[in-house]
């Protein structure tokens, strides 16, 4: 049976879908199956994974979620699962069916208030979660403020806020594909390693 990770948070655009695609991307170029679902009715990561050939995604909603991550995690050792940004009870159903939640977060107090839902809903559902910084800028001081404004747990690793990562996605393709030796490629690495590391200590 696969091991599942759950992207979730309720705010639009904390950079879910993207962080998800580079990380599948990964773990398929290691070697490991990968299986997508994608929960968002709008779609961009099961177009994402329909340029590939590597990375099966099955596209879902409501009442067949819960079905579908079950017959990915039958075929894959991960299963990453995409959610929209303001999904609910479809959301609770599916942190529960989840072993991780990783909750994307922009660095500003506002974006990281903004995860209070979806921690306390992991908490209740007794789903580990770990938050990780997205779009985070090269300089300032915006990781210390996300830090100190954080109740949940949060992954040492962070992703920049980078062209590549938007060039990359639009076709179909994750950073390191276009740029193997760059910053991106070298955030992506670290980031699986780490979330390797928590989902080997579940
Ligand atoms: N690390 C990054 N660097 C640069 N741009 C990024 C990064 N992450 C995301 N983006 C851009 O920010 C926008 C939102 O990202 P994304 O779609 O991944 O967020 P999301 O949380 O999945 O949004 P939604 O809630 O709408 O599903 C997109 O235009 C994407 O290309
Ligand atoms: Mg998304």
């Amino acid at each position: 049976m696969a091991q599942i990770i759950t992207f979730a948070q309720q705010k639009g655009g904390a950079g879910k879908t993207t962080a998800l695609a580079q990380l599948a991307q990964h773990w398929a170029a290691a070697g490991r199956s990968v299986e997508l679902v994608d929960l968002d009715p709008q779609g961009s990561l099961a177009r994402w994974a329909g340029m590939r050939e590597d990375i099966g995604c099955r596209q879902s909603s409501d009442w067949k979620a819960s079905s579908d991550i079950r017959s990915a995690a039958r075929e894959a050792d991960l299963v990453l699962v995409d959610c929209p940004g303001n999904a609910d009870i479809l959301l609770r159903a599916t942190i529960r069916d989840s072993d991780l939640v990783i909750a994307p977060s922009q660095p500003s107090a506002m974006d990281i208030w903004a995860l209070d839902p979806v921690v306390d809903m992991a908490a209740r559902e007794k789903t580990p979660l770990r938050v990780l910084l997205t779009r985070v800028p090269p300089t300032g001081t915006a990781v210390e403020v996300a830090k100190g404004a954080l109740k949940a747990d949060l992954l040492a690793s962070h992703i920049g806020n980078r062209v590549v990562f938007q060039q990359a996605f639009a076709q179909g393709k994750a950073a390191s594909e276009l740029q193997r030796r760059s910053k991106a490629a070298a955030e992506v690495t670290a980031l699986a390693k780490e979330v390797e590391g928590v989902l080997a200590g579940l």
